[in-house]
């Protein structure tokens, strides 16, 4: 084979990304693989431009003294886009991963496939997508974007099951401004097109926003110690703690509160993390410990759209109900929730469709499975929010919670529709009668519906001893994929 010069100026530019690879591992615990790798292409002039590593740094290390495969792409070389050997040197330390059962962490800054290497740097990305879906609920993967990324540079981070965005560096989109420009003649700037804020806020591709680079990397640390290293593995255990005070919510179940305060009524101190903080904000997910044990709380959030289901809420749900199962978290599910939001925008939308992959995502779920309904729950909405009907081990409800078909204004209209025709006067007493005879808080614990009706004091005790009591439900192993919702 041709010996290719290298230029001066452009042997070891990797510094940068090997700084920020030290920054995220255990001191002293990365091994770098593929140093010396480089692209042998001749088009374009392109053997004056040949960067040590090829403008991508991969290898093992340990985070929290536990195992992890890393890439990190590096913009300073090419842009960091993905030429053949750039897509192999990732391709390899998927596979690394793969094989190890251990997680990947790409950090991630590339103007996407090399355009100087054309099909070859498409090829290497399908290597790569391929790799990420066959990886999928088998190791986790998280992406941690760091500068501007484009085409195969965020399509890859979409298949894997966390991103994390840099405030001000890091953009996502298909095609960057200037391609735009050119098509559509429109003006966009980076951050209007794919800036950490569009992206955390409407189209909920990012899961975090840090700060900087730093509290991108400690946000990884952080996601990591609530995952298992595999589906084969248990997720780590930390030292449990106490929860804070289970706060009052408010008794009319018309009056908004922040469910946030009774997810840490139940949580370990300091454990919740949440995550699509700002996405779909009618319902919270994330990360916590109960008793030092990670699981994934997902609670229906009264402060927005009083809570109501609707499809972002429900792909957002969906996705992360599929990710706990996938690795073994515990689902403890806070269920707050008048129905699914109804018209014309939702149902033309696809609530339907959209809709069903939260409710496909907690039936296929084998994890152990505990519900607290904590108000309400009507309708459709109280089967998805993991009812025992669903699959729920365990379901528990706070004194004076309402279960029934709909509320009682729209459940009379119905059922006593001619009636309210004739007197209007009726309708109040139609209203009392249904709340006595299908709401009555009662009937869901005569009919099973609800194990136990428990005070909000007792529910942290309640839920971590449901939980050890169902540590023998939980089987290592593969379930499923995590496919992008
Ligand atoms: C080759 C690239 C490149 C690319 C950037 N560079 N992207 N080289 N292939 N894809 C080079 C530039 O030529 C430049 O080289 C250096 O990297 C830095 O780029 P700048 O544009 O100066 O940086 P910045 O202003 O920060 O802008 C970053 C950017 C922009 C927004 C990412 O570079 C950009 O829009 N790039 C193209 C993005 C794109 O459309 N990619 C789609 C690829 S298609 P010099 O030598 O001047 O320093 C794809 C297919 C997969 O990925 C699809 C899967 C479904």
């Amino acid at each position: 084979m041709t010996q290719l010069p290298a230029v001066d100026g452009m042997l070891d530019v990797r510094s940068d990304r090997l700084a920020r690879v030290h920054a995220l591992a255990d001191g002293g615990t990365f091994t770098e693989l593929g140093s010396q790798a480089r692209h042998h292409v001749h088009a374009f002039d392109m053997q004056r431009k040949r960067p040590h590593g090829d403008g991508v740094v991969t290898g093992t290390a340990r985070v929290d003294n536990r195992p992890v495969a890393l890439f990190a792409q590096d913009p300073t070389a090419l842009g960091g886009s993905l030429g053949e050997i750039h897509a192999g040197k990732i391709a390899r330390i998927l596979d690394h991963a793969a094989r190890a059962r251990t997680p990947v962490v790409g950090l991630l800054d590339s103007g996407g496939a090399r355009i100087q290497e054309g099909v070859a740097a498409l090829d290497g990305y399908g290597q790569i997508f391929r790799r990420n879906v066959a990886m999928s609920g088998r190791v986790p993967q998280i992406s941690v974007v760091l500068g501007p990324c484009a085409g195969g540079a965020v399509y890859s981070p979409a298949l894997t099951d966390i991103v994390i965005m840099q405030r001000n560096r890091a953009h996502m989109f298909v095609t960057g401004p200037r391609v735009v420009k050119a098509v559509t003649y429109e003006d966009v700037s980076l951050a209007d097109l794919g800036g950490a804020d569009i992206h955390a806020t409407t189209s909920g591709v990012a899961h975090f926003v840090a700060d900087d680079d730093q509290d991108a990397l400690d946000l990884t640390r952080r996601v990591l110690s609530y995952l298992p290293s595999s589906c084969w593995h248990s997720s780590p255990a930390a030292p449990p703690a106490d929860a804070l005070p289970m706060p009052e919510i408010p008794a009319d179940h018309r009056q908004p509160y922040d469910v946030r305060g009774v997810i840490r009524g139940i949580a370990d101190a300091d454990s919740f993390t949440e995550l699509h903080a700002a996405f779909a904000r009618n319902i919270v997910v994330g990360f916590a410990r109960v008793d030092g044990q990670s699981v994934g709380i997902i609670a229906n959030q009264p402060l927005v759209l009083a809570g109501c289901l609707d499809i972002a809420a429900s792909e957002k749900g969906a996705r992360f109900v599929r990710m706990c199962d996938a690795f073994g978290l515990p689902l403890v599910t806070l269920v707050d929730v008048p129905g699914f939001l109804p018209g014309t925008g939702q149902e033309a939308g696809g609530i339907i469709r959209k809709g069903a992959k939260l409710l496909y995502a907690y039936a296929e779920a084998s994890v152990p499975r505990v519900t607290v309904v904590l108000r309400k729950a009507f309708g459709g909405a109280y089967i998805v929010m993991n009812s025992k009907s669903l699959g729920a081990d365990a379901a528990f409800s706070w004194p004076g919670a309402e279960l029934a078909v709909m509320g009682a204004e729209g459940a009379v209209d119905v059922i006593y529709r001619r009636d309210i025709i004739a007197d209007p006067d009726r309708r109040d007493e139609f209203i009392d009668r249904y709340r006595e005879e299908a709401m009555a808080p009662h009937i869901p614990a005569e009919r099973l519906s609800i194990d136990e009706v428990i005070t909000p004091a007792e529910t942290r005790g309640v839920v971590a001893a449901t939980l050890r009591s169902l540590e023998g439900a939980l089987q290592l192993g593969f379930r499923h994929d995590n496919l992008p919702q």
